[in-house]
């Protein structure tokens, strides 16, 4: 049987900064409540004529060029995000369009901050099931463009960015994807939601009235859940793996809130040197907070060969989910 091993990594993060001193020029907010009850000082902000798919371009191509790949050599490019460039078509047909004039097959998929998990799963399936060799898996979100900045509770919290990977079949070993866990429970749809603009409540002067095209959230629900979300993802990989909390070398957690990465590292009584935790920079950039953190980490040459990684998400739907990763790559 085929293994998904990733052969190549990058990310994207927009030059602009939005700082918490920014922020409180803008709302009735301040450095000492965000970063107290979030972690976040600072976010990055594409620029207004950057869209969700030149983000995933840029991410993409250093994805390519750190797997001595080209375009043209990728089977299947599947594309997470939230904000997409239009509601149709997908910001993945646009991406593959930007990366090679070769038609490929190219999909979104959208599952809240958990979507690139669900991109990973879907990936290792194909591999594995032999229909593709070499996979794109991207993850782009542009939150500056539906978060409302007169709504603080929101505003302080959601930064931009992109990152990618690339996957190829390899004669199973011990290197690679190992397991995924995917879970979602629709009960609690209307937790996280874009509320404006699709079949349920189309454009109009009403909605834009009411401000229904920004992302709405029930911060204090979405926080219980995952607290309780994140550690099940976790030890579910994990389980699914063969493997245990002992077993794991980095934990790469959603980057949503310091106190939900700190309640999970409290759980499993995991070390500051084993989780990864860049949202003071980045903020929450949802699908793309976990690439852009393994990219970080592997720059700063914290990843050994052979290290188990866990990747683990949280997010609207609510969808929660994990891949159990062990690092390196085979010719
Ligand atoms: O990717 C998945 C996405 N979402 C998440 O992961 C979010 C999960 N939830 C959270 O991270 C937290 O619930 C928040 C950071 C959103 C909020 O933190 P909290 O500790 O749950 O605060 P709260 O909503 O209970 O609000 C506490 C107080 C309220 O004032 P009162 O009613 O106690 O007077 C809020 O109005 O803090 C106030 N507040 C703020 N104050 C200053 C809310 N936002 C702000 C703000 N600046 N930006």
């Amino acid at each position: 049987m085929m293994r998904a091993q990733v052969t190549g990594l990058g990310s994207y993060a927009p030059e602009r900064v939005l700082s918490n001193q920014d922020l409180e020029q803008m709302l009735d907010t301040n450095d000492e409540w965000i970063v107290s009850r979030t972690g976040i000082r600072e976010r990055r902000l594409a620029l207004p004529t950057e869209s969700t798919s030149d983000m995933a371009v840029v991410a993409s191509r250093r994805a390519l060029a750190d797997a001595g790949r080209v375009a043209e050599d990728i089977d299947f490019i599947i594309l997470a995000t939230n904000t997409s460039d239009t509601v149709f078509p997908s910001t993945a047909a646009r991406v593959q369009a930007q990366l090679t004039d070769r038609p490929t097959p190219a999909v979104d998929v959208q599952a809240g901050c958990t979507g690139w998990i669900y991109g990973l799963t879907l990936a290792k399936a194909t591999i594995e099931s032999g229909l593709y060799q070499r996979v794109l898996v991207i993850a782009s979100d542009k939150l500056s463009s539906i978060v409302d900045y007169e709504d603080r509770t929101t505003a302080v919290l959601f930064g931009d960015g992109a990152g990618a990977v690339v996957l190829e079949g390899r004669a199973e070993g011990a290197l690679g994807i190992l397991a995924t866990y995917l879970n979602a429970d629709g009960r609690g749809a209307d937790l996280l939601i874009q509320p404006g603009g699709g079949s349920r409540w189309p454009a109009s002067h009403e909605t834009v009235d009411n401000r229904l095209h920004y992302l709405k959230m029930s911060g204090n629900d979405v926080f219980r859940f995952a607290v309780k979300a994140m550690p099940e993802a976790i030890e579910q990989g994990l389980a699914r793996a063969g493997l245990t909390v002992g077993d794991m070398d980095v934990l790469i957690p959603h980057q949503a809130n310091q106190r939900i990465i700190e309640s999970s590292m409290r759980q499993f009584d995991l070390s500051e040197c084993q989780v990864v935790n860049n949202i003071g920079r980045y903020g929450n950039t949802s699908v793309a907070s976990i690439p852009l953190a393994w990219d970080e980490i592997r720059h700063q040459g914290h990843l050994s060969f052979g290290a188990v990684i866990v990747l683990a998400a949280f997010g609207s739907g609510l969808t929660w989910g994990s891949v159990v990763v062990r690092w390196g790559k085979t010719s």
